[in-house]
């Protein structure tokens, strides 16, 4: 987690870099800095507890600190608490307390990542006369930088180099040295990092967001590389220290899709863009009618000799997965697993080189699920994955990479990339069932056709968002909301528990239904709120008496169904209709009012919607 940003050129850097911070925020704010150096001046420091806002403040929102070169680190922490002494940047010389001011050091930089044998270094370095300030990791890195370059007399890409053979972990590391003024250098390892093109002027980032104002042309850095920045030119290096050619690569996300337009969090602008983030990415796989998988590199061939599917993912894209099962083994009769990539890649699971495994992920840097891709292709099974961020590491790194079109997601809980990840299984469900031969012509066309429907319909759904909004408001105040619903209601469930419980601060559970009165139901109090899902006929009766069975303990009911069961009436206290669709599709209409549910209790709640406590959006460490 944390994000990075850099700046040389012409203009004035701080802020630039305070600008790009504000639009990675969401990958870390417990605290934040910049360095800057003014021509050949050494680095000035500048660092604040709190969220970027504080730091902005007190440089007047840059413009206190001169000087055309600089970092700058938004932080989540890992390693030490959130404080102004372990935020970045770190200094590889004496500074005064916090290490904040002009600093006479020879290295100052800024980390995203985890190192993992920083202890140690701490401790080699403590013996050889260093003075560490903070707790991090990220300062063993920063001195042991200053350590190689002094020791060995070399120049900054040998020092890079000969630190990255000595540090275990994940890194994107950006440092400045004293004696190369107006330059950067960067190294990176397994976590995001982004360079951006401009005229006389380059930049750096962990994610596209923050550098979309100034340019579209970017560079993705590989792994195990060093690049150096000057204004408008780039460098770069192999771990021998060698040049090697890297060419730009042109974004078309454009700046104003990471910008509120008007709504008042990122999360709600995320949820009204659905319908097109949907449509978008059904457009990029559906041509006349049919499902076109060309960009995706998946042959009728490959697709036939599928043995099983393993998805692996984390937190909401994992529930993807939950959904997913459902619908590929209806549809296309391959049995499907499912795994939370924190445990897929420490269980040594059992995968037929015949099979697939299918990552999903937003950001493409889930540390656990990169890991659990690179686990599957050690093994020989292919890998396909579900990304949003073009050239994130998941992308490059997996065989066959199918885009959702959701464009930036800023917004600390996923939407629009969930609603995309959804679509993006159906899709493969509906393709693998027709090109193994399960679905005859006449229903594969009528499923695509009914796909196609969805943008329209999730339109309608957030029609009725003010009827959500006063049923939120009744409960804001709630201890404990629980989920029911069973089959593909149940992965809905999930998802809207989680949506709840991490921007709410509601204690929430989702359950399988026919789950609940092995244990759970004694939870069940007057009052509690229980929302039942039940988009799945042959399911509903089902359903609907275990919702019974909670409002008879004095369970509050709210019932999310289609619109024609209206006698849902009769026993929920609350109900929520969503428009007739195929049911394996009802998922990406039913979350939305549970998406609008968790949005609505949190802003009752007067919380932080975008950026709720203790997260961060990129999980890129373990
Ligand atoms: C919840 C949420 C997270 C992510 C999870 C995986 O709203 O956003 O649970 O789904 O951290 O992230 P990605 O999809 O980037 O791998």
């Amino acid at each position: 987690m944390c994000g990075i940003v850099g700046f040389t050129g012409e203009k004035q850097a701080a802020p630039i870099l305070l600008d790009g911070l504000s639009k990675l925020e969401y990958r870390g704010y417990d605290s934040a800095g910049i360095a800057v150096r003014d021509g050949d001046a050494p680095a000035e420091v500048v660092k604040a507890k709190g969220r970027l806002k504080v730091l902005a403040e007190m440089l007047d929102d840059g413009k206190a600190l001169p000087g055309t070169c600089g970092l700058g680190h938004t932080r989540w922490a890992t390693h030490g608490e959130p404080s102004k002494a372990n935020a970045h940047p770190h200094v590889s010389g004496n500074c005064t307390g916090s290490g904040s001011g002009a600093v006479e050091s020879d290295v100052v930089g800024v980390h995203n990542g985890i190192i993992e044998n920083y202890q140690e270094i701490r401790e080699k370095l403590l013996r050889r006369g260093y003075t560490f300030y903070s707790d991090t990791d990220t300062e063993s890195i920063i001195k042991l930088v200053d350590y190689y370059y002094k020791k060995y007399g070399i120049g900054p890409v040998d020092a890079l180099t000969r630190t990255m053979v000595r540090v275990r972990g994940s890194y994107a590391l950006a440092v400045m040295f004293k004696d190369y003024p107006g330059e950067i250098y960067v190294a990176r390892k397994d976590s995001p990092l982004i360079i951006g093109a401009g005229e006389g002027e380059t930049f750096l980032a962990s994610d596209v967001p923050a550098i979309l104002k100034y340019t579209r042309s970017v560079y993705y850095i590989g792994n195990l590389e060093v690049a150096r920045l000057t204004p408008g030119e780039v460098h770069f290096f192999d771990l021998n220290g060698d040049e090697i050619q890297h060419d730009t690569v042109e974004i078309a996300w454009d700046s104003e899709a990471a910008e509120k337009g008007g709504f008042e969090h990122f999360m709600m602008k995320e949820i009204y863009e659905q319908p097109r983030a949907v449509q978008d990415t059904l457009n990029s796989v559906v041509k006349e009618g049919r499902i076109d998988l060309t960009s995706v590199g998946l042959t009728d061939e490959e697709i036939r000799d599928i043995s099983q599917i393993t998805i692996v993912a984390c937190g909401s894209a994992y529930h993807v997965g939950v959904a997913a099962q459902y619908v590929i083994e209806e549809l296309a009769r391959i049995p499907v697993r499912v795994e939370l990539a924190s445990e897929f890649r420490y269980r040594k699971p059992l995968l037929d080189p015949k099979g697939l495994v299918i990552v999903i992920s937003q950001s493409g840097e889930t540390a656990d699920s990169l890991a659990a891709l690179r686990e599957a292709k050690q093994r020989g099974v292919p890998v396909l994955a579900i990304v949003n961020v073009v050239g994130s590491s998941i992308a490059r790194e997996a065989d066959k990479v199918f885009y959702t079109l959701a464009g930036p997601e800023i917004a600390v809980a996923t939407t629009k990339a969930y609603s995309t990840q959804l679509i993006a299984c159906d899709l493969l469900a509906i393709q693998f069932g027709r090109v193994r031969g399960l679905l005859e012509e006449e229903r594969y066309l009528a499923l695509i056709a009914e796909l196609q429907t969805i943008p329209n319909k999730i339109s309608r759904v957030l029609k009725d968002k003010e009827r959500i909004q006063w049923f939120a408001a009744k409960f804001a105040n709630a201890q404990d909301i629980f989920f029911i619903g069973r089959g593909l209601d149940y992965a809905i469930s999930l998802e809207g528990s989680l949506k709840m419980k991490e921007i709410s601060y509601v204690h929430s559970e989702a359950y399988a239904a026919g789950e609940l009165k092995h244990g759970t139901i004694s939870l069940i109090e007057d009052g509690t709120l229980v929302i039942g899902v039940l988009t799945q006929d042959h399911l509903y009766e089902k359903t609907v008496s275990n919702m019974v069975e909670v409002k008879s303990r004095g369970a509050y009911l709210m019932g999310l169904t289609s619109y024609g069961h209206y006698e849902m009436e009769d026993t929920a206290n609350f109900t929520v209709y969503i428009p007739k669709t195929e049911e394996y599709f009802a998922p990406s209409l039913a979350v939305v009012p549970l998406q609008l549910m968790g949005y609505y209790i949190s802003v009752a709640r007067g919380l932080d919607v975008d950026k709720p406590r203790n997260l961060a959006k990129s999980v890129t460490v373990e």
